[in-house]
């Protein structure tokens, strides 16, 4: 938590844990004052060309919905109806270094629990259709205007044939018509749907809550992946079967003794999660230096500059010694725990933090995968 964080409306970051957090829907007006967005419409049209982005384009046309995957060509913007669309573009974070200090103001959430960053721009009438999402979203109104309408209801079935899931009927309770710089939180499951006022562009700030499914299929391809097991079926007392088709107790048995070796602990809960949090999404690729610099070099600019995580970078700190990046555990000491830790909480290291040699051979390791750069003396304070 910091004295940056978003303003919540005279709401401390603690108050508005226990009262609103996955519980109750939150506007608050002016959140971040004359807030116009980080890109232009067109830059985000050019981001959704980039093939490393996630964008998706949703038109409504004669009340059927339409979904186009990106990547796009700026050609495809070329013959859009002038209302009635919406372009989407996920990760947006993973861009622009200013959508990550964005992202940092609501850092009074965890970050194992922050997804990303979504960027919308829909022309008048545009929007995605009254839908359910099943994670907290905070909603800030970049350019334009949107009029958000929300409902409690219970009844979720969805337009059947549509290409996204569509609330068939919406029966919206609240509403209000959001202007740049004002904030929506909306819990889980909240009925909600976006409607653009004129030309707006709209900033979702999501966090990713995996279903108890995918927790526990994960854990077990982790367990999959570090268990040890040793020995071998036997069976030297074999008894002789009438039917030789069945499975016969003493097998089952012993078996059961066999699966009994799975033991798991809160070491490897702590270490299924950083792996598993940190994991870069499957179409996310690092970039070594194209001419990396020597070890040496390297430890005389982070000295003189500073470094920073690549945007792309996943980092989380488990318990003293672990540190998490990208989906690997890295067992440190005490100097370099401290240190990596700060650098997750706040993403920059600055060169007036002193590093130890441990830490600066781990952050030339990670700078020779991608994960992270010098800063340009221009970036330090
Ligand atoms: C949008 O930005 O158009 C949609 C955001 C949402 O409903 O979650
Ligand atoms: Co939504």
């Amino acid at each position: 938590m910091n004295k940056n964080n978003i303003a919540l409306g005279g709401l401390t970051p603690k108050r508005f844990l226990r009262e609103y957090w996955q519980k109750k829907p939150l506007l608050v007006r002016n959140a971040i004052p004359d807030f116009q967005g980080l890109l232009t419409r067109d830059e985000l049209i050019e981001l959704s060309c980039n093939e490393d982005a996630q964008s998706r384009l949703v038109m409504h046309r004669r009340k059927k919905w339409l979904l186009k995957h990106g990547p796009f060509a700026k050609q495809d913007f070329v013959g859009l109806p002038k209302k009635q669309w919406t372009l989407l573009v996920q990760d947006v974070n993973h861009f622009l270094p200013s959508a990550r200090d964005l992202l940092l103001k609501f850092n009074f959430i965890p970050n194992a629990r922050l997804d990303d960053l979504m960027v919308s721009y829909a022309p008048k009438g545009g929007g995605i259709g009254p839908h359910f999402d099943s994670y907290d979203v905070f909603l800030l109104q970049g350019s334009g205007s949107r009029r958000w309408q929300i409902s409690t209801q219970q009844d979720d079935r969805f337009i059947a044939d549509a290409p996204l899931r569509i609330l068939e009927n919406f029966y919206p309770e609240q509403e209000w018509v959001l202007q740049s710089g004002d904030l929506l939180y909306l819990p889980p499951n909240c009925a909600h749907n976006g409607i653009a006022e004129d030309d707006c562009m709209t900033y979702s700030i999501g966090f990713r809550a995996p279903s108890h499914h995918e927790l526990v299929t994960q854990f077990l391809v982790y367990l999959q992946d570090h268990l040890e097991i040793e020995g071998w079926y036997t069976d030297p007392d074999l008894q002789l079967q009438s039917h030789p088709s069945e499975i016969s107790p003493a097998m089952l048995r012993q078996t059961r003794t066999i699966l009994k070796k799975i033991k798991w602990g809160s070491v490897d809960i702590e270490k299924f999660l950083g792996i598993y949090l940190t994991e870069p999404k499957t179409h996310v690729f690092f970039n070594a230096p194209e001419v990396p610099l020597t070890q040496q070099r390297f430890i005389q600019q982070i000295e003189k500059n500073g470094l920073q995580l690549n945007l792309k970078s996943r980092m989380l700190a488990g318990n003293e010694p672990i540190i998490f990046l990208n989906g690997t555990g890295f067992k440190v000491g005490h100097n370099a725990y401290q240190c990596l830790n700060r650098l997750a909480n706040e993403q920059i290291l600055y060169a007036r933090h002193k590093l130890d040699i441990e830490t600066k051979k781990i952050l030339y390791h990670w700078y020779l995968s991608g994960y992270i750069e010098v800063l340009d003396n221009t970036d330090g304070p």
